[in-house]
């Protein structure tokens, strides 16, 4: 009887990561050029884009109103206990591929296949729909700033088979493939191909760019936002006051579990996407001068920038856009349009901000998609190293990039945002990633228990506390996501099974060692 649940030992982990066996196989390991500053920027980088660029808008209007900035703080309150678990594993094994290494030494090689097969799902289709939001914002900018009218065929290109487009005139189009979006994640991922320091520039000068923006909003929605328009409930008390209490706005016409308390829980699954893509920090620790002290850095002062971030935006754009108004898919770009109007600016400076908002809308997403092809390769290349999956480990002569695997992720995503409708995906990544994060937070206490004596350069604060309840928090925000998504992440998980019953079982390396 095959033991499903045999571990790789840490010890052997730990002396891979220590490049040992390339140097003793003569080959060259990842290089060691990330610090504590670069992997912030790569954490940032990750999450801050689609989230908020798109989804505050209809957290707000249709779930939570003002109280979407509590949403945000709960969503990030989640994060940082996963967070504070992914930082003591990631520091104890660190090692390229995330929460699939830990699991592969806390709950054996099967469920680490589980785990590094979601977490492929997570950073596909993750990467899918920051690819659809570029397409969006791009074809927004070229119709709405640069005034160009593109013919029903070319349009066609931009949306993917299963969208239609209407014109001017009223006639629905149906796309065929949404080119734009394909075209910028070949882009990337050529970036990413030619090595971690190219794209670390490239990735650094987006996150400013983004950065830049979503600070001048709050600047200059400070001065002139309207604080009574938090009041959503004016007689409930302080804080209380942010919570509407009516019915909330139907969506798509239909009812949704919005406004009141369960408004503002339902905001925290909606906004989670904003969070998702910090975990890719922990994917890099074998690429760290100093994995110890940078990776707990990296993730969690990634977090905390973003969780202030969030809230300040969420507070600016409900103190200057009524909250119902906000369900659209470019609600930053309203709050810029009224910040310009309460200010008295001039038309042409209007146009000018408003190139600059979907320029810095571009950059974010494009940082996105870089970390996202970054972090889906290196899980590619871990699995393949350990024989579970093919060809992925091979590492370029010149630039030491796993390149096949960048390639492989890159082609996979591009095709995913050319045909794949959003609505197949949206709520899939989120649950997909709450399962693994849901089992990193697991394995915190039990790997205390089973491995007492290993060396922790961090140790996660009250691990019996801080696990079980980013663990629960996790299943908590999974049982409110719809039943079509529990669907289709099983239908994925299925056919995981059935490609590491016939590829990986036969092929792992530490079978074939013990034999
Ligand atoms: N957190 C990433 C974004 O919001 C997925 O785009």
């Amino acid at each position: 009887m095959l033991n499903l649940f045999i571990k790789k030992p840490i010890a052997k982990i730990v002396h891979e990561a220590e490049g040992k066996d390339a140097k003793a196989s003569g080959k060259t390991g990842l290089k060691r050029t990330l610090g504590s500053f670069n992997l912030a920027l790569i954490g940032i980088g990750a999450i801050v884009g689609a989230g908020i660029f798109t989804m505050t808008g209809a957290g707000a209007a249709y779930y939570a109103g003002p109280a979407i900035a509590y949403s945000f703080v709960l969503a990030g309150l989640l994060c940082l206990l996963a967070g504070l678990c992914y930082s003591e594993m990631a520091v104890m094994l660190p090692v390229s591929g995330s929460a699939y290494t830990y699991s592969y030494a806390t709950l054996g090689e099967f469920m680490a296949w589980i785990i590094g097969w979601d977490l492929i799902l997570e950073y596909t289709f993750g990467a899918v729909i920051v690819g659809h939001a570029w397409g969006g914002y791009f074809l927004s900018l070229l119709q709405k700033q640069f005034g160009l009218h593109l013919p029903a065929r070319v349009l066609a290109f931009c949306r993917g088979p299963w969208e239609t487009i209407t014109l001017v005139d009223g006639t629905l189009v149906r796309g065929i493939w949404n080119v734009p979006g394909s075209l910028i994640v070949l882009l990337v991922g050529t970036i990413v191909y030619r090595g971690v320091r190219g794209s670390t520039f490239a990735n650094n000068l987006m996150v400013f760019t983004k950065l830049a923006v979503i600070l001048g909003f709050v600047f200059a929605g400070w001065s002139v936002m309207d604080p009574s328009l938090w009041k959503a409930n004016p007689e409930a008390l302080g804080p209380l006051q942010f919570i509407p209490l009516e019915s909330p706005l139907l969506k798509n016409g239909r009812e949704v579990t919005g406004y009141g308390w369960p408004g503002v829980m339902a905001g925290t699954g909606v906004v989670f996407l904003a969070y998702i893509g910090f975990d890719i920090v922990a994917t890099s620790a074998q690429e760290c001068r100093n994995p110890s002290r940078d990776i707990p850095r990296g993730i969690i002062g990634s977090l905390a920038v973003c969780t202030a971030l969030y809230v300040l935006v969420s507070l600016v754009l409900t103190g200057v856009v009524p909250y119902k108004q906000l369900g659209i898919s470019d609600p930053i770009a309203l709050g810029i349009d009224r910040i310009v109007s309460l200010h008295g600016w001039p038309a042409g400076m209007q146009r000018l901000i408003s190139v600059l908002v979907k320029v810095g809308a571009l950059a974010g997403l494009t940082s996105v998609l870089i970390t996202f092809i970054y972090g889906q390769s290196r899980i590619f290349y871990a699995m393949a190293k350990d024989g579970l999956l093919p060809w992925f480990d091979r590492l370029h002569a010149g630039h030491s990039t796993p390149h096949v695997a960048i390639a492989m992720a890159t082609v996979a995503i591009a095709g995913g945002v050319g045909v794949l409708p959003l609505s197949l995906v949206g709520e899939l990544v989120s649950i997909g990633t709450l399962l693994a994060f849901m089992i990193v937070c697991a394995g915190i206490p039990l790997l205390r228990k089973t491995n007492p004596n290993a060396a922790r350069p961090f140790r996660t604060p009250w691990p019996c506390i801080v696990g079980p309840l980013g663990a629960a928090t996790c299943v908590w925000v999974m049982s409110a996501l719809p039943v079509d998504a529990w669907i289709r992440l099983a239908l994925w998980l299925a056919m995981g099974v059935l490609i590491y019953f016939n590829y990986g079982i036969r092929n792992s390396k530490l079978r074939k060692a013990g034999q």
